[in-house]
């Protein structure tokens, strides 16, 4: 541990999962690094990330995973820490995991492994973490910064800012990183709150609240972007991943369009099954591939009734494409207060891929959340966390 003395080599502002990452990388390199955080606890995100259980990262982690109005900004630091290598960490350190959907890994017990697992690496780089400390004001001095906080005056030659995004304001999150950002100059881009549950407008809330719990396999898309993963219906509007991995590219008064049965053909099965059993209903063939409260409400909300021998080739052309591209436009989402993150941010065009650093100010660094860097759900964020903090430690 560092001594008492208020001068620091790096000083990193967020002990979140890119702070404590950056902290360990710098510490290791034998920098006297002091972590600052205004929350009571380190790494909150962490312990309520993935249910409780922290999807740290992904295997098929690419940069096709990341939205950004710089796409290629995130490519070398990913390049340079990969899943594989916080896969070692995590084993070197015994953590137990589990892969839940294709590449994404969890804890199998508790997203305290991570934090523990963070803790520790700092505590052995010798890094530092002050909690309930207030950065008041930054400035520059001749060759470093002068950081003011509640608990005194301190100085660093390197400076780093990890102090996330808008998301969940009741766990610490603020806008402290985009002000500071424009303090030195740096464009900051619009922000947005993403993988965020949609609202929808009062007539379609209203018919589809009894179903709320109820969640279903679609395939979800907007703007060309498809996700095929269920959905979940809320008292509220619309979740479950699909939705919310459709949010980051949604913007007020878009449409979201829903396959409700991905990979059939349901024109052709309904034509298939008009020949074989004319007899049969639309609720009868929605029952067999969609949850039935889902199936019942959907057939009603369209006013399907009587047998599909009754149905002309156009009635049927008509339900395949209500079911196959069923086409709703949110009333908007519930915002940062339930937001997974925040899109947009500190304009990545005058940061370093190497390094993360500004490019004016080789000593001033932002990573993680708080740059215009945003990952798909999935264990793509923590993993750029990672990445944008192994970068910086090896900088700083
Ligand atoms: P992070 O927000 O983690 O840390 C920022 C730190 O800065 C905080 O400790 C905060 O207190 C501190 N801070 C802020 N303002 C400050 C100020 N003015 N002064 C001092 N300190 C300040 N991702 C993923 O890959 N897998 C998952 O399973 C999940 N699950 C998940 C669930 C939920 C509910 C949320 C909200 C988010 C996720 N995420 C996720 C996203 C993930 O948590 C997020 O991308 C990372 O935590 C971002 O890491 P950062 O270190 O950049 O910010």
């Amino acid at each position: 541990m560092a001594g008492s003395s208020s001068a620091y080599d790096v000083i990193i502002i967020g002990a979140g999962a890119a702070g404590l990452m950056c902290a360990a990388t710098a510490g290791y390199r034998g920098r006297r690094v002091l972590v600052l955080d205004h929350a009571n606890k380190p790494g909150k995100k962490i312990l309520m990330s993935g249910g409780g259980r922290c999807n740290f990262t992904n295997l098929n982690s690419t940069p096709a995973n990341f939205l950004s109005d710089n796409p290629h900004y995130c490519i070398s630091a990913l390049k340079r820490y990969t899943p594989q290598d916080f896969l070692e960490l995590v084993d070197r350190h015994g953590v137990d995991y589990e892969e839940k959907g294709p590449g994404q890994l969890f804890c199998r017990d508790s997203a305290k492994d991570i934090l523990n697992l963070l803790l520790t690496e700092c505590d052995w780089a010798g890094a530092e973490i002050r909690l309930k400390t207030q950065v008041r004001e930054v400035r520059q001095t001749g060759g470093g910064y002068q950081v003011a906080t509640s608990g005194g005056l301190l100085t660093c030659d390197s400076l780093v800012v990890a102090s996330g995004g808008l998301s969940i304001p009741t766990m610490g999150a603020t806008g402290f990183g985009y002000e500071l950002a424009k303090q030195f100059g740096l464009r900051v881009l619009p922000t947005r709150a993403g993988l965020v549950p949609f609202t929808l407008q009062p007539e379609l809330k209203q018919q589809l609240a009894p179903l709320s719990g109820v969640s279903c396999p679609v395939d979800a898309h907007c703007h060309n972007q498809h996700f095929r993963e269920p959905m979940l219906v809320t008292h509220r509007g619309l979740s479950g991943p699909a939705m919310l991995q459709v949010s980051s590219y949604w913007h007020p008064g878009d449409d979201v369009h829903i396959n409700l049965l991905p990979g059939r053909s349901i024109q052709d099965d309904l034509l298939a099954l008009r020949k074989e059993k004319p007899q049969s209903t639309l609720a009868q063939y929605l029952n067999q591939h969609l949850p039935k409260r889902f199936a019942q409400a959907f057939n009603e909300l369209h006013g399907w009734h009587g047998p599909l021998q009754a149905c002309r080739n156009q009635d049927i052309e008509q339900i395949a494409s209500t079911l196959g591209n069923w086409c709703i436009k949110p009333g908007g989402t519930e915002g940062y207060r339930t937001a997974e993150v925040t899109l947009g941010g500190i304009d990545t065009r005058q940061l370093s891929s190497k390094t993360m650093a500004t490019l004016d100010r080789p000593n001033l660094f932002f990573i993680g959340e708080v740059v215009d860097v945003t990952g798909h759900l999935g264990g793509h964020n923590f993993q750029w966390a990672w990445a944008s903090g192994v970068a910086a430690g090896n900088e700083a």
